[in-house]
């Protein structure tokens, strides 16, 4: 089981819609992926069609009990027609409040998700962080195997990245297992010189980490805004680029093998 997690401090640069993408993808191939969304806002839970759920990724962080998000799964709303919906396990509001009470915890409250996920079992796992590098991101970093850094190619985008990479590095000394970096993905790029320019600039500062863009296309908002995978668009304009785009990154860091036959 690989555990990817999709990391930015800063918000509105696409970790829900790149966590949303590869979903996406897993769901085309009918992977079992498990999507977990660590965000009070919930973008990743109802981008995945899962409203008003009875129970909350909150209930695995509120405690440090083994294997307590095997009964936080919901189905996602996705179609199980031509691909397999993903399981969820679901972001609320409330969840705003767990961050302030997981710093009161004495002997440190990073790795309650990581204990939360022994002995579950998926091909994939995808976990969507908040826009900040506090408790529930870092939460989010323990539990994985990787980091993916999600980032636009805008002002400074090369600054932010190398402090994730600074934490990504005291998380990893700090675990018996190594957390490395997936990569980084340049999400909504433009077509702008700008865009190019800081384009360059990441491509430049950090090399081989940086993957294929994802572009900027109407397609992959409203594929968010009706609660379906990218790859359920049809010939919708930009859709089947967009999902190819997604499944162009999916193939460059995702290892794992089809689970029951497609
Ligand atoms: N490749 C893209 N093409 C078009 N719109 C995008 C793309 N990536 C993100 N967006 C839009 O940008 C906004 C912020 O994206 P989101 O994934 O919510 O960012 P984050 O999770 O980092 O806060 C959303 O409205 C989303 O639909
Ligand atoms: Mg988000």
């Amino acid at each position: 089981m690989q555990v990817l997690t999709l990391v930015n401090q800063k918000g509105g640069v696409g970790k829900t819609t790149v966590a949303l993408g590869l979903a996406a993808t897993a769901w085309a191939r009918r992977l079992d992926c498990l999507v977990i969304d660590i965000d009070p806002q919930g973008n990743a839970t109802t981008g995945l069609g899962v409203w008003n759920p009875p129970f909350s990724v909150d209930h695995a962080l509120a405690e440090e009990r083994p294997g307590s998000i095997a009964s936080l799964r919901a189905t996602s709303g996705w179609p199980s027609e031509n691909g397999r919906p993903p399981s969820v396990v679901p972001a609320t509001p409330a969840l705003a409040a767990r961050e302030p009470q997981l710093m009161t915890d004495p002997i440190g409250a990073n790795n309650r998700l990581s204990v939360a996920l022994e002995g579950i079992n998926h091909d994939l796992v995808i976990i969507d962080c908040p826009p900040s590098l506090g408790l529930l991101t870092i939460n989010g970093l323990f539990a994985a195997d990787q980091a993916l850094i999600v980032t636009e190619p805008g002002a400074w985008a090369s600054d932010g990245v190398e402090q994730i990479l600074q934490t990504v590095k005291r998380i990893s000394s700090r675990r018996t297992e190594p957390l490395t970096v997936a990569g980084v993905v340049v999400n909504r790029m433009g077509r702008t010189r700008d865009a190019r320019y800081w384009d360059e600039q990441l491509r430049s500062d950090h090399g081989a980490m940086v993957l294929p863009a994802v572009r900027l296309r109407a397609a992959v908002t409203e594929a968010a805004a009706n609660s379906l995978p990218i790859h359920a668009l049809g010939t919708r304009a930009g859709a089947p680029e967009a999902a190819a785009e997604f499944d162009t990154v999916f193939d460059l860091i995702v290892n794992c093998e089809v689970s029951d036959g497609v």
